[in-house]
């Protein structure tokens, strides 16, 4: 029997980085994946697909709405979706490849199958073919990661009716398309389709768009979002989509009850969040505890109440993003290994990668409303910024939340061109425990969107200079 220091079961961001950063430290360690690339969810049906749609799909826009503007004039742009979906797979390939560079690199073994916990200690692998081999393994990680969330009445066939996995690999661009869930997924994906050419409502639940972000942020991303064409419904609900006709009918309803719709479409997306996956994993026969809401349950430290199995990424408790994955995996590593891995969950960074794209890290204002924490408040919208004023991409601002009584800061939330890699300088200070003062005090480059970040913090003092 094939024995390990570690065996990490799935390579998704959490897996693949455990599995590096344990070799790193000097311990023989295997993989089992039961897909046959590796890089998990991310990699394969997630962040990366997505982004290189996203990406495409605004140069395909910038097209008619920018470079007129700008004098070049190259006439209507002619989609070939079939080349741009091409142009998707190629930077998966070269992603999912690079994961696989990695494990030779580190001499990881990787083994390809459904992995099962026969019991502490003991993994099964079962490859596509039906053989098995058990694996033994001092320490077992479970980085399984998360699943979509099915809607009872709306029946999923990835062709008409489709998750993020569908809606990643339509063959044409939908006239009407309606998005179930005004979240990451929805406002994403459905930006995607709106900038090819589909007319897009989004349904959502709640009487606002991204829940957990700051609430002024997701108001005036919605105006943006308006803006550039998207429909919303919100407090509303979908209870059905009958298939059975050329037009998809969904029926919809007010969240808080009272008189039914129906719209049609010609796909629907159903992205109302995910749900960890460990089907199969043998969790319960071998006596792994869950949550209330089937994640694994953990001691705060990857830690499962049975002993020499650990659990980190989607299938555990926080929010479900890749880098909170990874940071996870490396410190799972470093415990094993006997140091002091660590997770700090105050300081994550979020961000819709739409345009603008909405970035935000630490507490929202909400947030520090419910702790009854004193906070001032800085902002500085991208109207005043030199740079982004001479490339005409002035929507949004930059946000910044510090302690009234000390001037840390505690949340930094920016919309705006580029805002996802805006928000690392707020992330780096909340690391450091710095203040507004601080951040104002650092020299920012001109002229540049960043100095949106200082002028902010400057607010928070009340001495903006260029408002
Ligand atoms: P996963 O990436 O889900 O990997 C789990 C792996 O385990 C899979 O490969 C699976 O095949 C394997 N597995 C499961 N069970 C077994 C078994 N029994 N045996 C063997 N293998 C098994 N996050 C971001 O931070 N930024 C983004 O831009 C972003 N975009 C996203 C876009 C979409 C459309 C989606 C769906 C998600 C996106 N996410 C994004 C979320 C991100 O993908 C997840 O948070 C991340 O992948 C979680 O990593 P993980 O390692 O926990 O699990
Ligand atoms: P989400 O949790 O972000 O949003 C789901 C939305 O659906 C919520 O607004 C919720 O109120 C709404 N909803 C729930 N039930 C509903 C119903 N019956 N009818 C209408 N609306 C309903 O989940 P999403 O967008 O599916 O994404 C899943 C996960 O993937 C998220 O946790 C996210 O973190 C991650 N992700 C991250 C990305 C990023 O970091 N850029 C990109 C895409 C996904």
């Amino acid at each position: 029997m094939a024995s390990f220091d570690l065996v990490v079961i799935g390579t998704g961001p959490g897996g693949y980085v455990c599995a590096i950063r344990a070799a790193q430290l000097g311990m023989k360690v295997a993989v089992v994946e039961k897909w046959p690339t590796f890089g998990g969810t991310c990699l394969n049906i997630g962040c990366i697909p997505s982004k290189a749609l996203l990406q495409a799909s605004e140069r395909y826009e910038e097209v008619t709405h920018m470079l007129p503007k700008m004098g070049i004039g190259v006439g209507k742009p002619k989609l070939d979706l079939a080349t741009m979906m091409k142009f998707k797979t190629d930077g998966v390939d070269g992603n999912v490849k690079g994961v696989d560079f990695l494990f030779k690199k580190n001499k990881i073994t990787p083994y390809v199958g459904t992995g099962r916990i026969v019991s502490a200690g003991k993994v099964e692998v079962k490859s596509s073919d039906g053989k098995t081999e058990t694996l033994d393994a001092k320490n077992i990680v479970i980085a399984t990661g998360s699943d979509v969330t099915k809607l009872k009445g709306v029946d999923i066939d990835e062709k008409r009716v489709v998750s993020s996995t569908g809606a990643l690999v339509l063959d044409k661009v939908p006239e009407k398309m309606l998005v179930i869930g005004a979240g990451v997924i929805g406002l994403e994906l459905g930006s995607v389709w709106r900038r090819l050419g589909s007319e897009v409502t989004v349904v959502e639940f709640l009487d606002r768009i991204l829940p957990g972000m700051d609430g002024e942020v997701a108001r005036s991303f919605q105006r943006i979002l308006e803006k550039q064409g998207m429909t919303f419904k919100l407090g509303a609900k979908v209870t059905g989509v009958d298939a059975s006709g050329k037009k998809l009918k969904a029926n919809i309803e007010p969240a808080a009850g009272g008189k039914a719709e129906t719209i049609e479409a010609d796909v629907v997306l159903v992205a109302i969040g995910r749900v960890p996956y460990t089907e199969g994993l043998g969790l319960k026969e071998a006596g792994v505890a869950f949550d209330e809401r089937g994640r694994i349950k953990t001691d705060g430290h990857f830690a499962t109440n049975v002993k020499g199995i650990y659990a980190i990424g989607d299938v555990i408790a926080g929010p479900m993003l890749a880098h909170k994955a990874e940071d996870e995996g490396v410190a799972i590593a470093e415990i094993l290994a006997g140091q002091a891995g660590h997770t700090n969950y105050d300081v994550i960074p979020g961000v819709v990668y739409t345009f603008p794209e909405v970035a935000s890290v630490g507490k929202t204002e909400e947030e520090l409303k419910q702790a009854g924490v004193a906070y001032n408040v800085g902002k500085f919208p991208f109207t005043a910024n030199g740079r982004t004023k001479v490339n005409q991409t002035t929507d949004g601002f930059v946000k910044i939340l510090a302690d009234a009584k000390t001037d840390r800061v505690l949340g930094a939330h920016i919309i705006g061109a580029e805002a996802g890699e805006m928000i690392h300088e707020a992330a780096v200070l909340m690391e450091f425990g710095g203040s507004a003062e601080d951040l104002a005090r650092t020299c920012h480059a001109h002229p540049t969107r960043s100095e949106a970040v200082k002028e902010a913090a400057l607010a928070v003092g009340k001495r903006a200079i260029h408002m």
